[in-house]
């Protein structure tokens, strides 16, 4: 069973190092997050993952690496100044400050076409506060989300010092455009890359790492002539959608969206989203859009921006003229992309069945649970119905569903219910001996790739040999751990838990003929293999 809801993927990535609450001894700040030692080798995995598909395994691809700091007229005349920002309203009543885009759209079921029309429904009383109901709400209006810092030694009071953190990579590529073009002699079509961080005060930031302030961006723009963007455009689009496929990701939750003309971000001709289906819904993964030549005239010196030292233009040597390229920009975010591919491979699954006794006696529980829940007047309906039906589902269904009731009893509505306790106090015993939760990473993405163990750990043959096992395989490249803290079942379950894909057992045959057990994890099928083979084999294995 995938996980059910994000709440499953936060406590695992906390439980299992992947990502904490940043600065959570001061008691945290919201909505950010520190990526633990599992984390970082995951996401530097999928960005790598990346780097290599746009960049080195094409030809018309450079890299970059620019300044997170940049000249604040980048902004001006990139028009962020003037537009970057959300609509925002206040509740008079409550004191609350809401996007007003996202209260119109819950509240009328689709999105409003402009700030006009949000205060028209605000003037109208058609739309109320999301915490205390009041209508009473302010006009809405723009709230700019670049982050404002200063450079310099002296605050002097004014805006001479005013930088912004930005708020997109993208620029950074805009105005090294002539600088790459330059140096790499490039012809169109060519693009260039960049990964790093960008920075937004976004007024409703969660869904774990979905929506964040400090978040890291991959983005590609793609300099075309004019009238070969629309091609390139369609090419970009499968480009990046196979990309998430062929790193395993489902195709079930992966789908393509095209931007209405309102969604359209100010430089945008066309947009397509990719969406992954997250435990809260269809979100966007990846925006692909056509920015046309707006950005490379923006920065070009002109009358209406008389600030920039010169034109970013392309001289094109067949027609022996200038022109300004057309660009299509994939623009991806790391950490959604890595919250993505943890909740496809996030799986609980049924490894053997426990004895009736144990699962009558688990039966009666849950079903106890459905009636105790049933019986309470003082919770939501809604909430109250899910329980209800989910904890009927698991009962009818048990043994089968012990993984979904995993699930159940990881929900923070039903831990406030009384016989939860029980069906805890029960149900987690068996659980752990009877199923197993599994990441199905990718190879190339998970964490660690090999663990390596000796089957008893006081045997100084055993673990010498193993140890000296996981030095080959670290020197093969391939990110390898010993572990003999515990016996071979329990060490293969931590290991499935954060998605190593191979397990490699030390056994006392492996002494006599050097051979060792590999353990899959998806089959968790064994097979033996030479010692000395295993740094080849597995390095095959993973391209
Ligand atoms: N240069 C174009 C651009 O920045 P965007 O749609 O605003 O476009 C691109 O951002 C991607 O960056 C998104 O698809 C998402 O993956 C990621 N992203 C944007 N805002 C984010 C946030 N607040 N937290 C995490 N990721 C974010």
């Amino acid at each position: 069973m995938p996980a059910s809801s994000l709440d499953t993927i936060v406590s695992l990535c906390k439980r299992r190092g992947f990502v904490f609450p940043s600065s959570s001894v001061y008691g945290g700040l919201g909505s950010t997050w520190d990526y633990g030692p599992l984390g970082v080798e995951l996401k530097n995995n999928v960005k790598r993952a990346w780097w290599r598909s746009v960049v080195h395994e094409r030809d018309d691809m450079e890299g970059l690496d620019a300044a997170i700091l940049m000249n604040r007229l980048v902004w001006k005349y990139s028009g962020h100044e003037a537009t970057f920002s959300d609509p925002m309203t206040d509740c008079r009543a409550c004191k609350t400050r809401p996007r007003a885009d996202h209260l119109f759209a819950a509240q009328k079921g689709r999105d409003p076409k402009g700030l006009a029309e949000i205060n028209v429904a605000i003037e109208a009383k058609e739309i109320a506060c999301p915490k205390c109901g009041s209508k009473d709400l302010t006009p809405a209006r723009p709230f700019n989300l670049m982050f404002k810092t200063s450079v310099g030694a002296v605050d002097s009071g004014d805006d001479s010092g005013l930088v912004y953190l930005r708020p997109e990579t993208a620029q950074g590529i805009y105005v090294n455009f002539g600088n790459v073009l330059d140096t790499m002699r490039r012809k169109l079509p060519f693009g260039i890359a960049q990964v790093g961080k960008a920075f937004r005060n976004e007024i409703t930031p969660g869904n774990f790492t979905f929506r964040t302030r400090e978040f890291e961006q991959m983005e590609i723009e793609y300099f075309v002539r004019p009238g070969e963007d629309e091609a390139a455009h369609e090419a970009w689009i499968a480009e990046r959608k196979n990309w998430y496929l062929k790193l395993g990701m489902n195709s079930d939750n992966l789908r393509v969206r095209e931007q209405e003309k309102h969604e359209l971000a100010h430089y945008a001709k066309r947009c397509v989203d990719l969406e992954y289906r997250f435990p809260m819904g269809w979100s966007e993964l990846e925006g692909i859009a056509n920015r046309t030549d707006y950005d490379l005239k923006a920065h070009s010196r002109s009358a209406e921006n008389p600030d920039a030292v010169g034109e970013l233009k392309y001289f094109d040597q067949e027609q022996k003229k200038h022109l300004v390229p057309y660009v299509i920009e994939p623009s991806a975010g790391a950490d959604r992309a890595t919250l993505a591919f943890l909740c496809d491979a996030y799986e609980d699954a049924l490894v053997k069945e426990p004895p009736a006794e144990e699962t009558s006696k688990l039966r009666e529980l849950v079903e106890s649970f459905a009636r105790s829940v049933g019986r309470r007047d003082n919770m939501a309906a809604d909430v109250k119905q899910r329980l209800v039906s989910t904890a009927e589902t698991i009962a009818t269904g048990l043994p089968g569903t012990l993984p979904q009731l995993i699930g159940l009893m990881e929900d923070s509505e039903a831990a406030n219910i009384e016989v939860m306790k029980k069906v805890r106090g029960v149900g987690e015993k068996i659980a752990e001996e009877h199923t197993r939760t599994v990441l199905h990473l990718h190879p190339r993405l998970a964490p660690l790739t090999v663990a390596v163990f000796p089957l008893k750990r006081n045997d100084a043959r055993l673990v010498e040999m193993a140890r000296g096992l996981k030095r080959e395989l670290q020197k093969a490249g391939l990110r390898t751990v010993y572990d003999d803290t515990g016996a071979i079942g329990k060490l293969y379950r931590r290991q499935d838990e954060i998605g190593t894909p191979w397990c490699v057992t030390v056994d006392f045959q492996s002494l006599e003929d050097q051979s060792v057990t590999l353990r899959d994890r998806d089959s968790m099928q064994q097979e033996r293999l030479k010692a000395g083979e295993l740094p080849g084999a597995l390095t095959s294995r993973l391209t």
